[in-house]
């Protein structure tokens, strides 16, 4: 189809360069970029939550490109995780990013016990961080400051659940399912507000199901819409419809779809914060990327649904019939407008630079904006394979 042309010639200029940028940066775990060179959050930021990414997007384009050296770099990566295990306060909600895209890519491509084994105390860890009465996995851990975070949990999470749905599956031991789906209708009916847009940070009472209050978090304040989340929001609700074939948790993702669809821009760049101030005009790459993958994954499912002859409950009726009369090509061409954008104007193609997706913001206080961050690479590439119709679902 002529009209992905982009798509296609994107990826290869991504191949081209990854394996030179590779070839210079054998060993590191980047998170940003200086002047085009990669940093190395090895050793004393090994626990960093994004140590993931870079190993994720090495797999992905082994599998694409067959090529050994990615493979072998990625392994280094997850051996160099290890020295995590071994940090309790450095063990939190991220487990997810971390160690789906290494250890469980890895056991999943060549089978490898130790990537199993790693993957398996992972999610161990972070089925332990639930609390049973108030029904949420907790975020992070103490902070060494004034604020109580015990009963923080954050929308961000959604993307770690896999984690249990894939350790549940591997043991056959509904455990790990259990806590996921728990965690999840807790987000739910928490997170999401009237309007579909979903907040960053909640607070819940330690000892009951309870709302406490919101945060704004990274975002540009309480009750707004800080983008990033908003995609964590579309794609963590999708995965676990994947995982659970619960059709409640894809009109979740679906009414924050609805949501960040009709608040993007005419330049069909994202900013940080759909409810920031117009100046100064802080953008995110990274939530264009992981947009981009979230809706994708959300109008194929849908689109799947509607082929599928399901029978449901009585009371599920009405949820079925609004999914499978919405148009999901409404979702799959927002994200295609998003993607082609950020390649046209959000890409350094350029094999002697080690970034690829540049103006990407952590979060919208914070003192730096716009700079290449890992995450905006490994989404984007997975965006872009997912478009060409290739690439592993590793999540
Ligand atoms: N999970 C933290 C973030 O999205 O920045």
């Amino acid at each position: 189809m002529s009209e992905l042309n982009w798509a296609r010639e994107a990826l290869d200029k991504v191949i081209k360069k990854e394996k030179k940028v590779l070839e210079r940066n054998k060993g590191k775990i980047p998170y940003t970029a200086v002047d085009h060179v990669f940093d190395d959050k090895s050793g004393d930021n090994i626990c960093w939550w994004t140590n993931g990414f870079y190993g994720g997007l090495l797999w992905q384009l082994y599998k694409e490109t067959g090529d050994a050296e990615y493979k072998e770099s990625a392994e280094v990566i997850e051996e160099k995780l290890d020295a995590n295990f071994l940090d309790y306060n450095g063990m939190d909600h991220d487990s997810g990013f971390k160690w789906l895209l290494t250890a469980v890519a890895d056991y999943k491509f060549t089978g490898n016990k130790k990537s199993r084994n790693r993957a398996l105390l992972a999610a161990a860890n972070l089925a332990g961080r639930y609390n049973i009465e108030g029904e949420f996995i907790r975020a992070w851990n103490d902070w060494g400051d004034d604020r109580d975070t015990r009963g923080w949990a954050i929308i961000d999470c959604m993307m770690n659940l896999p984690l249990l749905y894939w350790a549940s599956k591997e043991l056959d031991d509904p455990r790990f399912k259990h806590i996921a789906v728990k965690h999840a209708n807790t987000a739910m009916e928490s997170f999401i507000r009237e309007d579909g847009s979903a907040r960053h940070i909640v607070e819940f009472d330690l000892n009951e199901k309870k709302f406490v209050r919101e945060y704004g978090g990274q975002g540009y304040g309480e009750g707004t819409a800080w983008t990033r989340g908003q995609t964590w929001a579309i794609y963590g609700f999708v995965m676990s419809y994947i995982h659970t074939g619960d059709i409640r948790y894809l009109e979740a993702s679906m009414r924050v779809a609805d949501f960040f669809v009709d608040h993007i821009p005419d330049t069909n760049l994202i900013p940080v914060d759909f409810l920031q101030p117009a100046e100064p005009a802080y953008e995110d790459s990274t939530a264009a990327a992981i947009a981009g993958c979230g809706l994708l994954h959300l109008a194929d499912e849908l689109k799947k649904l509607k082929e599928k002859q399901i029978k449901t409950g009585e009371n599920e009726q009405e949820l079925l019939d609004k999914l499978t009369s919405s148009a999901p090509v409404k979702y799959s061409e927002a994200a295609l407008r998003i993607l082609k954008t950020l390649t046209e104007s959000r890409c350094d193609f350029d094999p002697e630079h080690d970034d690829l997706v540049i103006n990407c913001t952590a979060a919208y206080h914070d003192k730096d904006h716009h700079f290449p961050i890992i995450y905006g690479d490994y989404y984007y590439i997975e965006a872009l394979l997912y478009v060409l119709g290739k690439g592993e679902y590793l999540w």
